[in-house]
């Protein structure tokens, strides 16, 4: 079914629309984007005010009536003269949090404690007015000749309840830290003169048990555009399967922010192999300030189908046109797949069964906090997809663009979850733009209107989860809607929703099938096993959990547990491991400073694989895999038994120490295969056998002292603003992997690019982020390197006192 050639249209209809080019041609040179997008992330400056006295907040709020006039805001900040050279200089995307001190925030054990685990230990919140609050500032421009275009500032998220202000005027405020937005501002903006842009920032209440970062730490754009304009993610593809293949509909809202006019609609679609499928028109009657919502017909032969296998994507080329002139143009990508639910067998996806292999992510990565750029991003869904998943939950909040692009780009299906599970105008607002954005994007699969609320058993719960699942379809009718419950499966917003999603609770989940055996399920969060990468002992007093996939909180269970527990029944569509990376906050099981970060990761939060990866490696990624742990370095332990686990998905696995063989294990389907090894220095290996016949090694060599240093990176060649994540590693003198000692290192860097953070994935750590230098964790830290608009050669050395130093060099490509 899936061809990746051209295909011919096979007939289109809908809105008078018309097919001018029904077979494939070369795409015609189009003229420039009469749009323009500036992207805002450099030219900032940033300066922490004060939530509590106004004196310190630059007077905002010293007079009570700061809203009494527009346009007079009352703080010099939002006007033309103020001085901000003494702020710092900041590039977006930008987390003040990230930089503040870790501390205490009260004594040990206490309730304060407890919940500064939780937000990781930075001064963020109304007892910290003065590290709460954050002011950004910047030019705008907006050049004479724009005047008579319309003037639009999009964010992705801006963390949070933040007051926009353009030459002194509030021109947006926005709540919550993860719903997009958009201000138009073409009334008080100035073309030809300065225009200064001021957003002030209160992280001083939280929406998240977890670290959540502050500020602009998403993408900022000013758009310029024609009066007649499509709206802000207002063009998206919906695919229905017709015998033949796909029926496509394709919407466009247009918005006419002006006099009337005549204009004309045109949709271009692209194949993946570049051909063009179709252009189809509709004339656009537009009346004076108004929006349409055009669509369009299209029935496709056998197109090219996105799946996690074939991520396979088309364009949708969108242009208004007046007078034969195009004066917008908007260009995405879009997939087109068939996805539905059967109760009974689970997710289909084009017709195919397929098992939902998911991880559920926060959005912080070490080094930078919340200020994670685009290519990291896609870093991190590309360590997912190596693991095997083919799914992503964005919890529990609406994902970034970067992630939705790269889960389209790479093949995840996204279950897409919004913040505030509430019928209130807040809550539907942020639904509405979560589903606007993420519609025509083919990864998502699934709606999500919340997370285990409090009130999910009851009729509250399921008046509310109505209203908001009858506000999606009206957005999308594409898609069904879950709520992520954990337990009370049978009550409250259970019967709104269209698929069950269960969180943990798998003691629930077969009396649930057969009282609802309509319904079909997934599990929208399992696992919770913890787990701090390199070590194999529980050390409470010291805060480590053993790598072993062994510890989890009560509510949970092991990988091996619930991926048995789901394999056991089909009609359970798969589910969402919790969670893929480590992340900053909620450090069960020791809600304590000073930890203050997650143990959940299948990988930590530098990226670098914890044991478990390899599991869920192992029976998802369908490559062959051999994985022996834990490392075979214990000085002063000779003679004692260690636990020796392969994860691997052959028959069969045979280790041996320094030659000697210890015995051949069958593997059981989702298990591992284990001995008990009286230690002895030297060479621990293992052989995979499939069919009787060796398929995979692998090996684990005992390490001497620490002689050097080793710096890799799967990412040489970085474009403009790319980042490579760079693994430091101790070695020995044989170039062995030193997994126990530590050092600190220091870096230094040449070329155009910056050094963005550095990390180590200890949980403890209370290192900064922002530095030059990083101990080591059980042998690894990382240096996260991002590349420069200028190209050229790109050099990070490392230095580590009384070791050899290391040098990589990377290409920047500008
Ligand atoms: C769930 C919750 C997650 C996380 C997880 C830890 O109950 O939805 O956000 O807290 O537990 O196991």
């Amino acid at each position: 079914m899936i061809r990746l050639t051209r295909r011919g249209a096979i007939g289109a209809g809908g809105a008078a629309a018309a097919l001018s080019a029904a077979h494939a041609a070369p795409l015609a040179a189009t003229a420039p984007a009469p749009r323009e997008t500036v992207a805002l992330d450099a030219g900032w400056r940033f300066h922490l005010g004060h939530a509590a006295d106004p004196a310190r907040d630059f007077g905002f709020g010293l007079s009570h009536d700061s809203y009494a006039k527009s346009g007079e805001i009352g703080t010099p900040v939002a006007g033309a003269e103020f001085d901000a050279r003494d702020w710092a200089t900041v590039r977006l995307p930008h987390d003040w949090a990230v930089d503040l001190p870790f501390m205490p925030f009260g004594p040990p054990g206490s309730e304060a404690d407890r919940s500064g685990a939780f937000q990781g230990f930075k001064p963020v919140g109304r007892r910290w007015p003065e590290t709460s609050i954050g002011w950004y500032r910047r030019a705008l421009p907006i050049a004479a000749a724009d005047a008579g275009r319309r003037l639009r500032l999009e964010f992705d998220g801006v963390g949070r309840d933040c007051l926009v202000i353009l030459n002194g005027f509030v021109v947006a405020s926005n709540e919550s830290g993860y719903a997009p937005f958009t201000v138009d501002i073409t009334d008080v903006a100035r073309p030809g003169e300065e225009n200064w842009l001021v957003v002030r920032c209160d992280a001083s209440l939280g929406e998240a048990w977890s670290y959540e970062g502050a500020g602009l730490y998403r993408a900022v754009r000013l758009v310029k555009s024609h009066a007649a304009h499509v709206r802000r993610w207002g063009a998206w593809v919906r695919a229905d399967p017709v015998p033949a293949g796909a029926a496509l509909r394709i919407a466009t809202e247009i918005d006419n922010h002006g006099p009337a006019c005549a204009a004309r609609l045109r949709s271009t679609l692209i194949a993946p192999d570049g051909g063009r499928l179709a252009r189809l028109e509709a004339p656009l009657d537009l009346a004076e300030w108004s929006g349409r919502t055009i669509e369009q017909r299209l029935d496709l032969r056998a197109p090219a189908l996105w799946s996690p296998a074939t991520p396979q994507l088309h364009r949708l080329i969108t242009e208004v046109l007046i007078g034969g002139q195009v004066v917008d143009r908007q260009e995405r990508a879009f997939g087109i797949r068939f996805a539905r639910f059967d109760p009974d067998r689970g997710f289909f996806l084009n017709g195919q069964p397929l098992r939902i292999q998911g991880s559920c992510n926060h959005q912080d990565h070490a080094g930078v906090g919340f200020a994670v750029p685009d290519s990291l991003h896609a870093w991190r869904i590309e360590q997912l997809k190596a693991m095997g998943c083919n799914a992503y939950r964005s919890t529990h909040h609406p994902p970034p663009p970067a992630v939705l692009e790269a889960c389209d780009r790479l093949g995840l299906l996204m279950l897409c979850e919004t913040r505030q599970m509430s019928s209130n105008a807040e809550g539907l607002s942020q639904l509405e733009r979560m589903v606007r954005q993420a519609r025509g994007h083919a990864c998502v699969f699934l709606w999500g209107i919340g997370n285990e609320e409090i009130h999910r058993g009851t009729p509250t719960g399921a008046r509310i989860a109505a209203t908001m699942k009858r506000h999606i379809r009206a957005l999308d009718d594409s898609r069904p809607v879950t709520e992520a419950l954990n337990g009370k499966l049978g009550q409250g917003a259970a019967a709104i929703l269209d698929v069950m999603g269960c969180n943990y609770h798998l003691d629930e989940i077969d009396a649930f099938h057969a009282a609802n055996p309509a319904m079909p399920m997934i599990g929208t969060e399992t696992g919770s096993t913890v787990t701090t990468r390199g070590v194999y002992a529980r050390d409470d007093a010291a805060g480590l959990v053993p790598a072993y996939d062994r510890e989890f909180p009560s509510w949970a269970s092991t990988a091996e547990q619930w991926l048995r527990f789901y394999a056991a029944r089909p009609f359970l569509a798969g589910g969402f491991v919790w969670t893929g990376f480590d992340y900053r906050g909620e450090p069960t099981p020791f809600e304590r400073w000073p930890e203050n970060a997650s143990h959940f990761g299948q990988l930590d939060s530098c990226g670098f694989p914890k044991d478990n990866f390899h599991y869920y490696r192992a029976w998802w990624s369908g490559e062959t895999v051999l994985h022996l742990l834990p490392h075979w370095t214990w000085p002063g332990r000779e003679g004692a038994p260690i636990e020796v686990w392969a994860h691997s998905n052959c028959d069969e696995v045979e280790l041996r120490l320094n030659g000697r063989s210890l015995g051949r294990r069958a593997v059981e389907r989702l298990g591992h295969a284990a001995w008990t090894v009286p230690y002895a220095p030297g060479r621990l290996e293992a052989r995979g056998y499939r069919a009787g016949r060796p398929v995979a090694r692998a090996r684990r060599d005992t390490a001497g002292a620490p002689a050097a240093l080793s710096l890799s990176s799967d990412r040489r060649r970085l474009a403009a603003d790319a980042v490579a994540v760079v693994r430091v590693a101790l070695v020995d003198r044989a170039g062995v992997e030193v997994p126990q000692a530590d050092r600190l290192v220091s870096f230094a860097l040449h070329g155009d690019a910056r050094l963005l953070g550095v990390g180590n994935g200890d949980p403890r750590s209370l290192e900064a982020d922002h530095a030059t230098r990083r101990s080591t964790f059980n042998g690894l830290c990382m240096a996260l390197v991002q590349a420069g608009p200028g190209g050229g050669a790109i050099a990070l050395e490392a230095r580590a006192e009384g070791l050899k130093p290391a040098l990589l060099t990377l290409a920047g490509l500008g």
